[in-house]
Formats: C-alpha cells, sequence, structure tokens
C-alpha cells in the first residue's frame, strides 16, 4: 500500500519535473522557433507585406516604442502560445529604419507579479535610476503588471507597474527585483505606462490610465513614484474604459502646445475601440484642455488604429513625433480570418499639430522612410472621369497611391460621390471616396469580402473635410489587407481592414452623380519589407 503510494508519488514528481522542464524548453525555445521563418511564409493569405506584423501567433498593442543607437525598437503585447489574447508577454523587433523590421527574441515573460501589460521604454541617459552607469545607460522598460489570478478571485487592485532594465541595447532584460515600483491604489483598471523626461522639473513623468481618467506621476529615477494629478474624467469621450494614454509636446508655429492621447475601449465612433486626443497645457502636475470638455477629437476616422502611442528618445535633430497603433480593433481583432498569426501595426507616421478653421488639429503623414518602398512608377492620365462612369486599372498590391481630384460644379446632388474601388472577379470590393455635398470622406468595407466573419466588421466611415480650395487630395497605403487614407496633407486619417476571399486584382475609379477629374495620379507599386 505504502509502496503503491510512494510510486503514485514519485510518477507525480517525475510528471511534474518533466512538465517544467517541458515548459522551460518551450519558454526558451517558443522565440526562435517562431523566428525562424522561410519566405513563403510571409506570403500567406493577408500577411501584410509593407506592415509589422509578428512572425505568429498573437499581438495587439505596439509598447515600449524608443529609438536608441540607431535603432528603433518596437516592442508588442504578445502570446506565443495561441493566434487570441493570453497571458501577455513583450514581443520585440528592431528596425534601422521604421519599415523594414527584424524579429527578436521575446523581450519580457510574465512572472510571479502577473502578465506583462502594455508599457513604454526611455534610454535614462543620466543613470538617474542607478541601474547602469553613464557610460552604459540603461534603457527601461516601465509596464503594468497584471495578476490574473488576483482578478479571478475578485480582488480589483491586480493592476501594477514594474520596470525592467537592459545594458546591451534592448537584447538582454532584466526585472528590476523590487517589483512593483507603483503599488495599486485600489483602482480596477490602473494600466498601461507612458513615461516620459521632463526638463522643466529635471523629473520623469508617466501617464496612467485608470479607467475614465489619465493619472500623472512623477519620479527623479524611474523608481520611486508620486501622484501628481488626474485629468478627463469628464472630458472627451467616454463609451469605453480609457487605455494606452500618451502625453507629448508639439509646436504650432512658435506656440508650444501638450497633446494627449487616449485610447478608448468601446466607444468608437464607428464600434468598438478608437484613439481620442486632446490639445492644451502641462504644467507638471495635470493636463489642461484647451478645448471644452464636450469636444471629441479623434486620431483616426477609421476603425482600425488602436493603442497607438509614439517614440521616445527621438534624436533632438530628428525631431518628429513617430507614431504607430495596432491596425486592429477589439470588436473582432481576434476573429480575423487570419491563419497562423492575428494582427499587424499601422505604417509609422509623423504627428503634427496645425491651424484650421475648427482650430488646431492633429495631424498624421506617413513617415518619409516609406517612399524608400516605391519600385515602379505609374503616372495615371485620366483627367475627367465621367458621371456614373468607371475607368478601371489593374492593380498590384502593396502599392502607394497619390491623387488629386477637383469635382464640377458648386451644388452637387446630396448623394454625389467620387473616389475608387478595390475589387477582384467574385464583385468584392473595397471603397475609398468623397462626398461633396456632405463634405467627409468615407471608406466602405460592407462588400469587401464575401465570406463574413463578424457582422459588425462591415461598416461605412465617414470623416468630415471642408476643401478650401475645392482640392481633394488622397495618398493611400493599400497593403494585401488594409487601406490607410492620409487626405487635406493628414488632417483626415482613415485605416481600415479587409480580408476578401480572393485578393484585389483591379482598381476602379469612379464618378457618380458628379463629375470629378483626376487632376494628379501616381501609383507606386511597393517592395515588400520582409
Ligand atoms: C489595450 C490593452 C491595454 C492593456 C493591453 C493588454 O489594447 O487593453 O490597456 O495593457 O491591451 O494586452
Amino acid at each position: 500500500m505504502i509502496r503503491n503510494k510512494l510510486l503514485l508519488f514519485s510518477s507525480l514528481l517525475a510528471l511534474l519535473v518533466v512538465f517544467s522542464c517541458n515548459y522551460q524548453e518551450q519558454e526558451k525555445n517558443s522565440s526562435p522557433v517562431t523566428r525562424q521563418l522561410s519566405e513563403s511564409q510571409y506570403n500567406e493569405k493577408y500577411r501584410p507585406q509593407i506592415h509589422f506584423s509578428p512572425d505568429s501567433m498573437w499581438m495587439n498593442d505596439p509598447n515600449g516604442m524608443v529609438y536608441y543607437d540607431g535603432e528603433y525598437h518596437l516592442f508588442y503585447q504578445y502570446y506565443p502560445e495561441d493566434i487570441v489574447w493570453g497571458p501577455m508577454h513583450w514581443g520585440h523587433a528592431i528596425s534601422t529604419d521604421l519599415v523594414r523590421w527584424e524579429h527578436l527574441p521575446i523581450a519580457l515573460y510574465p512572472d510571479e507579479h502577473g502578465y506583462i501589460f502594455s508599457g513604454s521604454a526611455v534610454v535614462d541617459h543620466n543613470n538617474t535610476s542607478g541601474l547602469g552607469t553613464e557610460e552604459q545607460p540603461p534603457m527601461v522598460a516601465i509596464f503594468t503588471y497584471h495578476d490574473a489570478e488576483a482578478a479571478d478571485k475578485g480582488s480589483i487592485d491586480y493592476q501594477t507597474q514594474g520596470i525592467a532594465y537592459s545594458l546591451d541595447r534592448g537584447r538582454n532584460w532584466t526585472k528590476y527585483d523590487q517589483n512593483p515600483v507603483l503599488p495599486n491604489p485600489g483602482l480596477r483598471d490602473f494600466r498601461d505606462p507612458k513615461v516620459m523626461w521632463y526638463p522643466r522639473e529635471e523629473m520623469w513623468i508617466m501617464s496612467l490610465a485608470a479607467g475614465d481618467h489619465i493619472r500623472f506621476y512623477s519620479s527623479p529615477d524611474l523608481i520611486h513614484w508620486d501622484f501628481e494629478g488626474e485629468f478627463g474624467s469628464n472630458a472627451g469621450a467616454h463609451g469605453g474604459v480609457w487605455e494606452c494614454p500618451d502625453l507629448f509636446p508639439l509646436m504650432v508655429g512658435s506656440v508650444k502646445k501638450w497633446v494627449l492621447l487616449v485610447s478608448i475601449n468601446p466607444g468608437g465612433p464607428f464600434g468598438g475601440s478608437a484613439t481620442q486626443y486632446f490639445i492644451g497645457q502641462f504644467n507638471g502636475k495635470t493636463f489642461v484642455n484647451d478645448n471644452s470638455d464636450s469636444a471629441i477629437l479623434w486620431l483616426d476616422h477609421g476603425r482600425d488604429n488602436y493603442a497607438g502611442v509614439t517614440y521616445s528618445n527621438i534624436p533632438e535633430k530628428d525631431g518628429r513625433r513617430i507614431f504607430i497603433g495596432w491596425m486592429s480593433n477589439w470588436d473582432y481583432g481576434q476573429e480575423v480570418p487570419t491563419k497562423r498569426w492575428r494582427s499587424a501595426m499601422t505604417i509609422p507616421r509623423t504627428l503634427e499639430l496645425k491651424n484650421t478653421e475648427e482650430g488646431i488639429r492633429l495631424f498624421s503623414r506617413p513617415v518619409i522612410e516609406l517612399e524608400t518602398l516605391r519600385k515602379d512608377t505609374t503616372r495615371l492620365n485620366i483627367g475627367l472621369i465621367p458621371e456614373n462612369q468607371n475607368i478601371t486599372i489593374p492593380l498590384e498590391i502593396p502599392c502607394e497611391i497619390d491623387l488629386q481630384f477637383t469635382t464640377n460644379g458648386n451644388h452637387p446632388e446630396a448623394d454625389s460621390r467620387f473616389g475608387l474601388s478595390l475589387f477582384n472577379a467574385m464583385g468584392e470590393q473595397m471603397t475609398i471616396g468623397f462626398r461633396p455635398a456632405e463634405q467627409e470622406f468615407y471608406t466602405d468595407r460592407r462588400s469587401s469580402s464575401k465570406r463574413v466573419f463578424n457582422e459588425g466588421f462591415e461598416s461605412v466611415q465617414y470623416a468630415r473635410f471642408n476643401p478650401e480650395d475645392g482640392q481633394i487630395e488622397m495618398r493611400l497605403y493599400i497593403d494585401v489587407s488594409s487601406v490607410e487614407l492620409f487626405a487635406g496633407d493628414g488632417e483626415v486619417v482613415m485605416t481600415d481592414l479587409f480580408f476578401p476571399v480572393e485578393e484585389y486584382d483591379s482598381l476602379t475609379f469612379f464618378s457618380q452623380d458628379t463629375e470629378a477629374i483626376l487632376q494628379k495620379g501616381i501609383l507606386y507599386s511597393l517592395q515588400p519589407i520582409w
């Protein structure tokens, strides 16, 4: 009897040992296994060709975007075991040009404090943290720990902030041994730290999402944090929880303003998740909104740009504010019909503030480095698109299309519209256009695929735009399963996914109940980034 018990015990022990060895093996091996892919795997159905995507498995938010020593780091919310969300890690990739990426091993694994949720990274040049030396400044990642077990048990303080550092250009990471550095003050949602150096006070400032508002903390050393103030419970959109803030200064002419990005899920203008922004002042303690509390400003009017934030430590002589977002939406992100991986990032964009008739607005433009992907150039000498007629040309994806339209007539009919549709022989089509009477751009993916994987996916999105000089400019980046529209010099941005059964291979210019003139059109075929 005793022997049997012992046997049972020892076989259980053996099982446990095998299991934990396997687990460790898996941990160690999962990244190399997922990284070594043959070229053909980057030609899988729906695989983006000019956008960053993980080589396999699930990805959501971009994290820890930081520039250091010639490299742009892109970390990201990653679950290496499945193509749906799960215990979060930080995946890692680097680029020297923001366009072509190299996959690196997973940077941060979950530990006894929880999963590794979203956050940021900075280069601590003055070694304020003491985690490196001045000669060898540490790269410090600041992230949220999500204690899933505590959450399951019904506690509310299961999110805390932790840090990790690297002394070898982001290749190897050590978790700080006294994590968490910012405990939970009793708030259910308490996450996504975005940290910046604030020269005026010679302090680090952390913006943190806390349910329906943003909290600001300061620290001399990235380790000890003091609460300074909060913003937003009464301002902007509140249709869902606030997440992934980013606070940064931008000039408008010679005036310095502060921009606060806040992602919200759900409650986006077209359903699901979206990113809003505020313009105002930051006084070291809190954000002071220039606009009324009821004003809502959206960063992107498409459905697929979420949780985006900007790069830290971009050199002063470059001076750009570079943004990348998760090109998906929590409404359907886990259901999109890709097989071995899920999700991609938006193309990187430069953010700028400009004066418009409605006030100061945030403009987004594709980073200039994307021009290095241009391969063949086709000039489209199309001119007049006669009323209710189509002009069709072959489409090669990926491509960039730069268009400049004007319309005839000052009194357009209510439903007149013009623009372009991507389509194929199956009749699947994705349309991007402008409606002069309503003065709005729109993207229409109601017929983008014969295969419906999520009812709510089939939608039309709108973005108001007043073309002062009657010129309608559109710059489009078209990839295998996405389109990004930049219009009005970046005032209007629309990012939308599509998943046709067959790849689109034709492009039609159309003009409905109006006559549009395509004054200029250039089509660039693009080299894949992989
Ligand atoms: C945003 C988000 C963050 C969180 C992360 C978890 O998409 O919900 O608030 O840190 O995703 O993966």
